[in-house]
């Protein structure tokens, strides 16, 4: 029989998520609930699958719960007499700064129940993106391998221990805005140079796309492809020598042990 994956909260991130498991399972075996109703109704237009109350998406075989970590609670305490009845229910939480043991708390039953902790990061939206994630001891083999395969239209999904969940969430969850930060200062200095500001952007998104997809295709490190591009007295050796002046590289390594810190401090 297959598998169903029921949603309950559908905003942002849930709602990503939910159209990437309906590339990776069929959409018939997915189900859509949430507070405001017509936003469950129109994703489910788009992406051919289901809408249904909250006891018909925890009916699922694995449930993502795509709420705020605030609202967690009360959602989990109103789910736990049909949790009750469905012990081999898998819980998905995708809330930031809720560990493992606190949703096994949270849901409050009376048998280990099996939980995935994931943390994705906003290019999920197109299927290029990072889903980290870690387990519990209840969760098997085999339903962590139907939600990798239910997950990958979302992009790498990776196992990472829940005590690093911190660093990979400031490397992956910020980094759109680093890489933001600086397709908009390489697209400036273009625009100084001279080239119009479309075209600008459209190159140096096209140029940071293609050095990325090159290291991941051919394996390099990043210091030997920097050093491929740099011929000795030529221009790129000019470029990175004034980004190692102002510090690129410093600043980059802090501002991902900033953004460590910062989760840490707030719990997440
Ligand atoms: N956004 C990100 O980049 C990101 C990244 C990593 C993790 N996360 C995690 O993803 C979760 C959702 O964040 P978000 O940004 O997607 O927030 P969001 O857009 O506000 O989505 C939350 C959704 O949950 C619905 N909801 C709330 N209580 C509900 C209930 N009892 N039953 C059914 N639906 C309910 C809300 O419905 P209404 O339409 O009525 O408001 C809303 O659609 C959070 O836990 C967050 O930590 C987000």
């Amino acid at each position: 029989m297959e598998k169903t994956f029921g949603f309950i909260g559908t905003g942002h991130m849930g709602g990503a998520l939910a159209a990437a498991v309906c590339r990776g399972v069929s959409p018939q075996d997915v189900v859509l609930c949430n507070r405001t109703p017509a936003k469950a109704a129109a994703l489910a237009e788009t992406l051919g699958c289901r809408t249904g109350s909250a006891s018909e998406a925890a009916g699922c075989d694995y449930l993502f719960l795509g709420v705020k970590p605030q609202q967690m609670a009360a959602l989990l305490a109103a789910l736990r007499p049909l949790l009750r009845d469905r012990p081999n229910t898998v819980l998905i939480s995708m809330a930031a700064g809720l560990t493992l043991h606190r949703l096994e708390e949270l849901a409050g039953l009376p048998f280990p129940v099996a939980v995935l902790r994931i943390m994705p990061n906003l290019p999920v939206s197109v299927g290029r993106g990072v889903v980290l994630y870690d387990k519990n001891a209840a969760l098997s083999d085999a339903d962590e391998a139907v939600l990798r395969m239910a997950m990958a239209p979302a992009g790498l999904v990776e196992p990472l221990e829940e005590r690093l969940m911190d660093a990979g969430s400031a490397l992956c969850g910020c980094s759109p805005a680093f890489t933001a930060l600086y397709l908009e200062a390489l697209t400036d200095g273009a625009v100084a140079c001279g080239i119009p500001r479309a075209v600008a952007l459209r190159l140096a998104v096209q140029a940071t796309e293609g050095s990325a997809a090159l290291l991941t295709e051919s394996g390099l490190h990043p210091a030997a492809l920097k050093d491929a591009v740099c011929s000795p007295g030529g221009s790129t050796i000019q470029g990175v020598r004034a980004l190692e002046a102002g510090g690129f590289r410093a600043a980059v390594i802090e501002a991902v042990i900033a953004a460590r810190d910062a989760n840490l401090a707030l719990g997440t």
